[in-house]
């Protein structure tokens, strides 16, 4: 879509002060008027290790301890004072509701103590709009472009058409890509979360030494299947009860599985690319596409569509504030290159769910997104 005929509005000025509280990393971040960081910090809360997850109630009440602090430490970093902050943003979905609340609520209350507008932000659309920070993707980011979002909740196959336009293609019908790399470390005694410890491990191992299988690879489409693998890698281990794994054996079973992983993401992708030929660039973000062998499939993938392949840095891939305030500024100039009046979100209500297909009602003027 073309905003050249229509009037130039002027978005809501920053600095943005952004807040991500979703699942269990309390984060802050601000972003000045053109998306430049002038300060962030994420603290990846602990007391859920011994679980071997996210605890919501852990996470809820983390974020609440956090955030106050947080706040005045990055405010200190960016050398700014509350007054100099423009507006305040802030994930109200989807995610865990309690985190949500926690964020969402000491965000809205901070912009309406410094008399200053608040922007709800969609998590996922922050992570699908990453790619678009200034000066990450050499020549820049434009739409559209094909996102494979993968972490430990989310698995999907994405057509980033513009800001707030977006077509899922595909996702997982089970577990996320994230969620069987923690399951199958645990089975491997590696600990949580596992997607880092398991890749190390494959490191002394032999990809090609047992026989996995590779759930709906060569199907049509591209959704996303882990738990037959998973299943099938448990059976292998089912000999050795509850003795210790040789280390050889368990090096070659984390290769494996990190290949197979590596198969279906790759034959899932080349589809999704095949039912987007306009996209221009493959995105990968979200904590799994930190994995190396991942990546580099997944250039291969992007070379052989003859596109290029970005994958932000790891602390932008994973979840972070600074996302949060990027697709706040994105909205502003989003709705200000639409003639259509700035966010003002004080009465959104986080939502645990928030399919990104909801986002187009946002610039729709009749309807509201919340
Ligand atoms: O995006 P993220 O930090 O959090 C959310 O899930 O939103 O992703 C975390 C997930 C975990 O499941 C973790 O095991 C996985 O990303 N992960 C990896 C690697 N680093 C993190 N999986 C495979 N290889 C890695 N190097
Ligand atoms: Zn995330």
């Amino acid at each position: 879509m073309s905003h050249q005929n229509l009037p130039k509005n002027s978005a809501l000025t920053g600095p943005v002060l952004a807040i991500e509280s979703s699942c269990d990393e309390t984060a802050c971040a601000i972003l000045s008027s053109e998306g430049a960081c002038l300060a962030q910090r994420v603290v990846s809360q602990d007391g859920h290790a011994d679980f071997g997850g996210v605890v919501p109630e852990i996470a809820a009440r983390a974020h609440l301890a956090l955030l106050p602090g947080l706040v005045q430490a990055t405010l200190k970093d960016a050398g700014m004072t509350p007054d100099e902050v423009g507006f305040v943003a802030a994930s109200t979905g989807p995610g865990l509701i309690g985190g949500l609340i926690v964020g969402a609520s000491f965000a809205k209350g901070l912009a309406l103590s410094l008399g200053k507008p608040f922007v709800a932000v969609n998590h996922v659309e922050a992570h699908a709009l990453t790619a678009r920070l200034p000066g990450l993707v050499p020549g820049g980011a434009a739409f559209p472009y094909l996102l494979l979002l993968v972490s430990g909740g989310h698995c999907q196959c994405i057509a980033v058409e513009g800001v707030a336009r977006y077509r899922k293609l595909g996702g997982t019908i089970d577990d996320a890509a994230g969620e069987a790399f923690d399951k199958v470390a645990k089975m491997l005694g590696l600990g949580w979360p596992g997607g880092p410890a398991l890749e190390k491990l494959a490191q002394s191992g032999n990809p090609k030494a047992i026989p996995l299988p590779r759930p709906l690879m060569g199907r049509a489409g591209c959704d996303f299947s882990f738990s037959g693998l998973k299943t099938a890698l448990s059976q292998k281990l089912a000999p050795y009860g509850l003795e210790p794994l040789p280390h050889q054996f368990a090096a070659d079973l984390a290769a494996s599985f990190q290949q197979a992983v590596a198969d279906v993401v790759a034959d899932r992708v080349t589809n999704a690319l095949k039912m987007m030929p306009e996209a221009g660039l493959l995105v990968a973000a979200g904590g799994v596409a930190a994995n190396s062998v991942l990546r580099a499939r997944l250039e291969e993938v992007a070379a052989s569509a003859g596109l290029r392949f970005a994958a932000p840095p790891l602390r932008l891939c994973t979840d972070n504030a600074v996302m949060v305030g990027w697709a706040a500024l994105e909205t502003c100039q989003e709705a200000a290159d639409l003639g259509l009046p700035q966010p003002d979100d004080s009465t959104v209500r986080p939502r645990p769910r928030w399919p990104l297909e909801d986002m187009a009602a946002r610039f729709a003027p009749q309807e509201s997104v919340v």
